[in-house]
């Protein structure tokens, strides 16, 4: 049975991961998770107390734990989510994205590449490091063409600029060290558990609370909008079948303009909650001050990993967009305990500063 390593599984994507190999898979997943604000195991749901689910409170920066859980656990491989991902919160305050995401990267690499060396040859081999990042590592398009897996990092803000360093940091650990990486640079991902800071679900939830939608500027920036259980199953086969050393680039060929989204969201709103006055919840549209160097568009072209692992989206984005706000609608329990800070209370009182 193989042992495989998540971190981050707490959080939105990594969740969706772990639900995924719990079910789909004999793995044993060990999730590693320092559960920030943005962590929560209610989005585990059943794979939270599932016999080849194992969950460890461990920060990615601090080495000693995370030598410990190689010598107990012996992976076969990791898949490396754990990160800060907001840009708003690293514009206002980079240091946790520093730390984090390159620090931690680089502390895991570390440790990774320590376990590795004491592995034999065919077990060295099958390892797989693979690190999930974005495709904001490259900068902001114009109104054409796509990212690809060869196109140059021009990173712009304080996260994009962070998960570029930690890529730079995982293909330098394969050239020089040998380590066996993947890499995966992926585009917007939507879907349920996400926590709602981020456009999609702040939208669901301030158009159900009666709040103001903001816009940032004209709302005519764009992204590439994949269904977090599309990209699940894309890291899954990557994973297992992706070439060492390579990278893929994974989207949905779903793009919008916010206000494309934030309409979208309105109009299923109107149809699955109609509000009591009657009018749209589109009226709650409020165009603010937009992001510093806010990056204009977004675009990925998936045609590597269609090519050489069959990989393709089966959600489009309004058979994803439906699912997500169906989900918002019937899971107010996790919306509540997220927004009231329930769920942190809890893990203080269970878990407390335990690694
Ligand atoms: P998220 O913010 O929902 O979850 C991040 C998780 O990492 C949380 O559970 C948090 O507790 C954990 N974490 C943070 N710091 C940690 C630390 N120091 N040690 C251990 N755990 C820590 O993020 P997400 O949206 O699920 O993104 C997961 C990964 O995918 C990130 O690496 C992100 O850069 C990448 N990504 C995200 C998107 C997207 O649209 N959300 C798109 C492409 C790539
Ligand atoms: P976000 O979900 O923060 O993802 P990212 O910045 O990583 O792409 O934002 C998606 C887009 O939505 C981005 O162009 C910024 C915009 N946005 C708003 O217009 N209003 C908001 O309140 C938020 C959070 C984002």
């Amino acid at each position: 049975m193989h042992t495989i390593f998540i971190t981050g599984g707490a959080g939105f994507i990594g969740s969706a991961l772990v639900r995924l190999l719990v079910q789909e898979t004999d793995w044993r997943i060990v999730n590693i998770d320092k559960l920030t604000y943005a962590g929560n195991l209610e989005s585990l749901a059943e794979a939270r107390t599932h016999p080849r689910h194992c969950f460890a409170r461990v920060d990615i920066c601090d080495r000693p734990a995370l030598e410990r859980l190689f010598t107990e656990f012996r992976p076969s491989g990791v898949i490396h989510l754990a990160a800060e991902t907001h840009v708003d919160r690293s514009i206002l305050g980079p240091a946790e994205f520093i730390k984090t995401n390159i620090e931690g990267t680089y502390v895991l690499l570390e440790a990774a590449l320590d376990y590795w060396r004491t592995l034999d040859d065919s077990a060295r081999r099958d390892f797989r490091f693979h690190h999930v990042s974005t495709d904001e590592v490259f900068g902001s398009l114009g109104p054409q063409g796509f990212f690809t897996e060869t196109t140059a990092y021009d990173p712009r803000s304080p996260y994009s600029a962070s998960k570029a360093a930690s890529d730079h940091l995982v293909r330098a650990w394969h050239h020089t060290y040998g380590l066996p990486i993947l890499i995966t640079n992926c585009s917007n991902n939507y879907g349920p558990y996400q926590f709602p800071e981020k456009l999609i679900p702040l939208m669901i939830l301030n158009a159900l609370a009666d709040k103001p939608l903001p816009i940032y500027g004209r709302g005519d920036n764009v992204r590439d909008w994949l269904y977090v259980e599309d990209h699940a199953r894309a890291l899954k086969l990557v994973f297992e079948r992706g070439q060492p050393g390579a990278t893929y680039c994974i989207g949905g060929h779903n793009e919008k303009t916010n206000l494309e989204v934030v309409d979208a969201i309105c109009a299923l709103l109107d149809r699955l909650r109609p509000r009591a006055d009657g009018r749209s919840h589109a009226h709650l549209k409020t165009f603010v001050a937009d992001r510093p160097g806010h990056d204009k568009r977004y675009a990925i072209d998936a045609s590597k990993i269609r090519r050489e692992l069959g990989w393709q989206p089966l959600e489009t984005f309004a058979t994803g967009l439906e699912k997500t706000v169906r989900w918002y609608l019937d899971n107010a329990q996790w919306v509540e305990h997220v927004q009231t800070g329930e769920y942190r209370q809890w893990i203080e009182k269970n878990y407390g500063s335990r690694s």
